[in-house]
């Protein structure tokens, strides 16, 4: 009897078991962040996914990774490849791939699955990644361009030279099993089969620093080849590679002229194999439609010039000249891990406002970046331009002088027949107004849209919330944000700079981070970092060092430090560490050696608190904002907190043999930075600037017993001289909201948020900012530093909106979202929040409502993570979740009372809490 019982249990443990294990899923398998990508450049690939589920508190306890050279063998289960066995581990993001080596060109099948305490999921759906080409001698090809200008281009002070075309066509006499096609087209490229545009980028490869490497795209071209004769296509733009300003050749670098390498490789059927691949054999042309393009002054279109059928079979290509041999550039070949640019949403005007009979100002009713894609019905000959601008004057003209040398004016030709349809291919502008000149016939709205342009990165979160001005500044830094992503990050997109400037997104890049999946973007610009490294240590300020300012500072080049901090916290990225540790610290002993002295003050800045408010909008009418104001005091301040990250980092990178040099370091500098600045009669830093007195709290520099007291100077400041303002440049405000509400005052981080009187956000907004401006005083500045989109003030803004007000934040004992610490302020005045964010584990949520001494907040969290939550309330009987008083479980675990909050870990799964407060 015993027996039976025991084999019904069994068998109804078992169907149980099946019953949920259903439910648990895995889903969305990434390659190196990436889904199905065509070549990987890491021997050791980094393979991720996400687990769903409706049950609360799934974990994986174990997982299964299969790896099997074709999908017939991955679907029997033999892991030819790979199998890496019932592994004990709750890692899910970023495991990596111990396979033996893998040849180039392999394509690896795999798939996961989970065990987790309430059951275990069913295999994946099948992912693969592909090898990339990994030998520079994989390459058979030749590099092709032309090494010369054109009798049309002109090349002086402000260059105009034209795209260059090739083609080549090629016969296929057996059934194609694959194709796949590689290209290095620089500085920019489109390729084309048979007619066709391959892919949706625009503006691509990635630009890097072409002297130390480049990036090859790839494309599965296999559905593009048609049995008999072909037609391969490609144009080549200027981009960063060809600079279009001949001058300060001591400051911008120049590469040369367009060039590229290009390799298809064909699998037939019957197991050969084909190439085709640049070499003399090509045709070429530099007399195509595309008469100049440039990236500050724009693009010249003749259409009249078009020769149609050029990138398809049978042209006639004897006018073409035979494509030129080249020397290509010195650096490594890689495969391109991030995502190239793309027309990412369209923006429909709003009105057309007539200047002269032939001339009107378009206003897309928004500071956007990419261009205008038009129709227009004319005559041969015809000729439109459109200049772009960020701001009209009161006569409603465009005003550009903020563009300084920067012409931001696209030219077409019209050929004359029928509706024509014109973008620009190879350039982009950053614009709210455009003044259209020479557009025959009556202008209509719906003959404009505004595409917008940038790197292909998911919208990771959403923020709502009851206060409209918040709401509004979110969508400001949206539109700044994405606008600033081109290839990688820039900072600004209008004018005659587009730099990828270090300092502008050092504490940015995290906040953009919880808006934009950004990870591989940043994950390469840490490579860009690196290589922008001189051999003494010294870090540019500019990275790809596209402009050769190595001015020595610790707020620029220690972006690198802070990027690879944020992809650490933020995705759980260690390689970005681990790869580059041995380069920040370089850097840090360069810094030391030539600028430390004998009490550990750092001598050398370059940009002090770049772009403070002037105390008053008058006082700052009219004034540059280009003058230099080097803090000792932030260059040493930064060295602290560079050491507390690289104690970290010792711990990451697996140097622990360094960990007592860091902090030996690290205590001296402290010792002399209070002795040198800190006032303790009066307890502040400096000269009592606020960015002074928040450096050294947010740091952990200030003697313990000061520490109250150096806040209440920062709140005075704030409070008192500056009638409740900010008074921070693009340093101190990265750490300004976090300080006040880590201190407890987080209704005055409120009051900041929401001022519509100078300094702050809102008076940008009041003032018909779009996105966020380079300057607090940017409606009364001089021109030549006043761009209406720099994302650089946004300093810890989106990281505060995000931790403090919707209270989602990656926990310290598990980076990347593994652990979350929910930890939403209240504040009065805001009565609800509703926010988002889309982690390397899944979705989290955060919804709160405050309504009479009421708070109800519903929470999701992912599988595979749990969440310390901060519930208002003062006792654990205060709360309710979903209607019931609070239990505690493994999955529901009450960790402790702390200053009127309930606090509990949490498990995956929606929750409803209720309470009073
Ligand atoms: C850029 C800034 C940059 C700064 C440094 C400016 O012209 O636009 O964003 O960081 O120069 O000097």
């Amino acid at each position: 009897m015993k027996k039976v019982w025991l084999i019904f249990l069994l068998i109804f443990d078992l169907a149980a078991q099946n019953l949920l294990a259903f439910d648990v899923k895995v889903e969305n398998l990434k390659t190196e962040m990436r889904v199905n990508p065509l070549a990987v450049e890491a021997r050791n690939p980094r393979l991720s996914w996400e687990i769903t589920g409706e049950q609360r508190g799934i974990v994986q306890t174990h997982y299964q990774i299969i790896v099997s050279s074709s999908p017939g063998k991955l679907k029997e289960d033999i892991g030819d490849v790979w199998n890496s066995g019932k592994v004990y581990s709750d890692k899910s993001v970023n495991v990596l791939f111990k396979g033996s080596n893998l040849k180039e060109r392999e394509t690896c099948y795999w798939k996961v699955k989970v065990w987790t305490p309430i059951g275990e999921s069913k295999w994946s759906e099948p992912a693969f990644w592909s090898v990339g080409l990994r030998y520079q001698n994989s390459w058979t090809g030749r590099w092709i361009g032309f090494e010369r200008a054109f009798p049309w281009d002109e090349e002086a002070v402000f260059s105009k030279l034209s795209a260059r075309y090739f083609r080549r066509e090629f016969e296929v006499k057996k059934e194609v099993l694959s194709a796949k096609a590689y290209i290095v087209g620089l500085g920019l490229y489109e390729l084309f089969f048979n007619g066709e545009k391959i892919g949706t980028q625009e503006l691509a490869p990635t630009p890097t620093d072409f002297l130390k490497n480049v990036k090859y795209n790839v494309f599965d071209v296999t559905g593009e080849i048609q049995p008999g004769k072909n037609a391969i296509g490609t144009i080549l733009g200027n981009g960063k590679f060809y600079s279009c300003r001949k001058y300060k050749f001591y400051k911008i670098k120049d590469f040369g002229y367009p060039k590229m390498l290009f390799q298809l490789e064909i699998d037939y059927a019957d197991g050969t194999k084909d190439f085709v691949v640049s070499d003399e054999t090509w045709k070429g042309t530099a007399d195509g439609p595309i008469r100049s393009n440039n990236e500050y002054d724009g693009e010249e279109y003749d259409a009249r010039k078009e020769m149609p059928g050029w990138n398809n079979v049978g042209f006639d290509e004897k006018s073409w000249l035979a494509a030129e041999v080249v020397d290509g550039p010195p650096g490594d070949i890689e495969a391109q891990m991030n995502k190239n640019m793309s027309v990412m949403t369209t923006v429909k005007p709003v009105s057309i406002t007539h200047l002269t009979p032939e001339k009107f100002v378009l206003d897309m009713g928004q500071n956007m970046v990419g261009w205008i894609r038009f129709k227009v019905r004319g005559k041969r000959g015809e000729q439109i331009s459109l200049k772009f601008a960020e701001i009209v004057n009161d006569k409603n003209e465009i005003a550009t002088d903020n563009l300084r040398d920067a012409k931001s004016t696209d030219v077409y030709t019209l050929k004359g027949e029928g509706t024509e349809e014109w973008n620009p291919t190879f350039v982009y502008h950053g614009f709210r107004y455009v003044e259209v000149t020479g557009y025959p016939g009556k202008p209509d709205l719906t003959n404009f849209i505004g595409e917008v342009v940038y790197n292909n990165v998911e919208n990771s979160g959403t923020f709502e919330s009851s206060n409209l001005l918040l709401n509004q500044i979110f969508k400001n830094a949206w539109w700044g944000i994405n606008g600033n992503y081109k290839g990688v990050p820039v900072d600004c997109p209008q004018r005659n700079e587009r730099e990828p400037w270090l300092g502008d997104r050092a504490i940015g890049c995290y906040g953009e981070s919880f808006l934009f999946g950004n990870e591989n973007l940043y994950a390469k610009w840490l490579d860009d970092i690196r290589l922008s490294q001189k051999k003494d240590g010294s870090i540019c300020d500019v990275a790809p060092a596209y402009w050769k300012y190595y001015s020595d500072n610790m707020t620029w080049p220690g972006t690198f430090l802070m990027v690879a901090d944020m992809l650490y916290t933020q995705f759980g990225y260690e390689r970005g560490i681990v790869e580059n540790y041995a380069a920040m610290k370089k850097w840090l002993e360069y810094m030391k050696e030539r600028y430390m002295n004998n009490d550990f003050i750092v001598t050398k800045d370059s940009y002090g608190d770049w772009c403070e408010p002037p105390v008053t909008i008058e006082e700052g009418m009219g004034k540059t904002a280009n003058v230099k104001y080097p803090s000792t005091l932030i260059a040493t301040a930064y060295y602290y907190y560079f050491m507390q990250l690289m104690q970290k980092f010792t711990l990451i990178s697996g140097q622990v043999e360094d960990m007592e040099v860091h902090e030996e370091l690290a205590q001296k500098i402290k010792k002399g930075f209070n002795e040198h600045f800190f006032n303790s009669r009066s307890s502040f830093y400096g000269e009592n600037k606020l960015t002074e007195n928040l450096l050294p709290l947010y740091f952990g520099m200030v003697p313990g017993s000061h520490e109250q007291k150096v806040f209440n100077t920062i709140v005075e400041i704030i409070e008192k001289e500056n009638d409740g303002h900010l008074s921070t440049g693009m340093i101190g405000v990265q750490w300004l909201m976090r300080t006040l509400t880590e201190n407890g005052r987080a209704d005055l981080a409120y009051q900041l948020a929401t001022n519509t009187t100078y300094p702050s956000w809102g008076y940008m907004i009041e003032n018909g900012a779009t996105a966020i401006w380079e300057l607090w005083n940017g409606n009364s500045a001089a021109p030549d530093m006043n761009s209406y989109n720099h994302v650089m003030m946004l300093g810890d803004l989106l990281i505060w909106y995000y931790e403090n007000l919707a209270g989602i934040k990656s926990g310290s004992e598990a980076p990347g979202f593994k652990q979350i610490i929910m930890k939403p302020e209240i504040i009065d005045g805001l009565d609800f929040v509703n926010a988002s964010y889309r982690s390397n584990y899944g979705l989290i949520k955060s919804s709160w409502e405050k309504t009479n001494n009421k708070f109800r907040w519903k929470v999701e969290i992912p599988a595979n993570t749990s969440a310390i939550v901060y519930i208002p309330g003062n006792s654990v009987a205060a709360v309710t979740e979903g209607g019931l008083p609070l239990n505690n479980s493994d999955i529901f675990k009450f960790i402790k009372l702390d200053k009127n909050r309930v606090v509990y870990r949490i498990g995956s799964g929606t929750y409803d809490f209720v309470s009073g407060f």
